[in-house]
């Protein structure tokens, strides 16, 4: 079984090929083309995959040395995303797969996030996690805490009601005047400063939901005011104003995972997702670790961003169960999972 997975969501044009469950290779293009804007500019974006997919292509498959001819089926992100960015993958991967006469396996992009923690590379001692077991999916676009049974059976039981994790740091670092994605830059400067300088708003929802719209205004507003004082407010704290931000928003994370896997009683718990490579948060689910007796699930750097090693992964659960899909399936830009 040789699963080439296609990926083109938002701002990456990814391709990946798993043999018999191993992955061969992940060749992943990314778009600085939007550095410049603060964020994602969709048409930007796909014209970029437009140029992007076949190099990309053309590198998974000569990185894993397999012959388009040997490929069993093609995996491809049908959504959720950015439908001119899906359009491209899709359409791609449609026509590949009518060239080839195999079939093709549509994939859920967030689906695709929590089963990154099946893809295995030759010799790396890779244990999964069991089923049953608790995901946190904390991306730009999605904070959720899902139940996993199977690999076709994701119940979210818990989600943000406005912003994303990762939209907060995003916006939270731009009103700093610091770079886009704010994930990276809020991450390094956090190491240098002191988590409990400042307080900002937390949410209080119910059950296992999240909200960070609060938080980000009230960062927004703080910060106002302390400009007001001291003009170089920003520049002298920036340390400490990243470290209390990124502590917070791990510590909402987390307090609604806890309470999750208590009532359901799990103990292993995952994380995935681009908000996943952050060290505050790695750090914390280590923690737990050792204080609640939780076996914890990190993705490599390399599977927290978007990737099609996870898709074509998913395509490799899928194809065990003939799970294909016809030729007439268009891309989504929204859906749950
Ligand atoms: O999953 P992803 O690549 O794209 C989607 O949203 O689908 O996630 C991107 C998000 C951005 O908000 C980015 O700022 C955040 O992940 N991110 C991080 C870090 N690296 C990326 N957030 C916190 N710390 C990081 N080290």
């Amino acid at each position: 079984m040789i699963i080439l997975g296609i990926e083109s969501s938002c701002d990456d044009t990814s391709a990946a090929v798993i043999r018999d469950g191993v992955l061969l290779s992940n060749v992943t293009a990314s778009q600085a083309v939007h550095e410049a804007y603060g964020g994602v500019v969709p048409e930007l974006a796909s014209r970029a995959h437009q140029q992007n997919i076949v190099p990309v292509v053309d590198q998974a498959l000569k990185k894993a040395g397999v012959e388009r001819e040997e490929l069993s089926a093609i995996a491809f992100t049908r959504g959720p995303g950015l439908m001119g960015s899906l359009l491209v993958g899709v359409s791609f991967a449609k026509g590949l797969a009518a060239s080839l006469d195999i079939p093709m396996i549509e994939v859920n992009h967030l689906q695709g996030h929590v089963l990154a923690h099946f893809v295995r590379e030759e010799g790396d001692g890779h244990t999964p996690p069991p089923f049953p077991f608790l995901c946190l999916l904390v991306s730009g676009g999605n904070s959720q805490i899902i139940l996993v049974r199977a690999y076709n059976d994701m119940e979210i039981i818990g989600k943000t009601i406005d912003d994303a994790a990762g939209e907060a740091i995003d916006k939270c670092s731009k009103v700093m005047g610091m770079g886009y994605p704010g994930g990276p830059i809020i991450d390094r400067l956090a190491r240098q400063g002191n988590p409990k300088a400042f307080q900002f708003a937390r949410p209080q929802i119910p059950d296992y939901d999240y909200s960070f719209s609060g938080l980000k205004t009230s960062f927004l507003y703080n910060l106002r005011e302390w400009v007001a004082v001291d003009p170089d407010f920003i520049e002298k704290n920036k340390a400490d104003l990243a470290a209390s931000l990124e502590y917070t928003i791990v510590d909402i994370l987390m307090k609604k995972l806890r309470k999750a896997a208590k009532d359901l009683r799990i103990k292993h718990v995952a994380v995935a997702g681009g908000v996943s490579a952050n060290t505050g948060l790695r750090e914390a689910f280590h923690d737990h670790a050792r204080r609640f007796g939780w076996t914890v699930y990190i993705p490599k750097f390399g599977y927290t961003t978007d990737n099609a090693a996870m898709i074509a992964m998913t395509g490799c659960f899928k194809y065990k169960d003939r799970d294909f899909c016809s030729m007439d399936k268009p891309a989504y830009s929204r859906v749950e999972i």
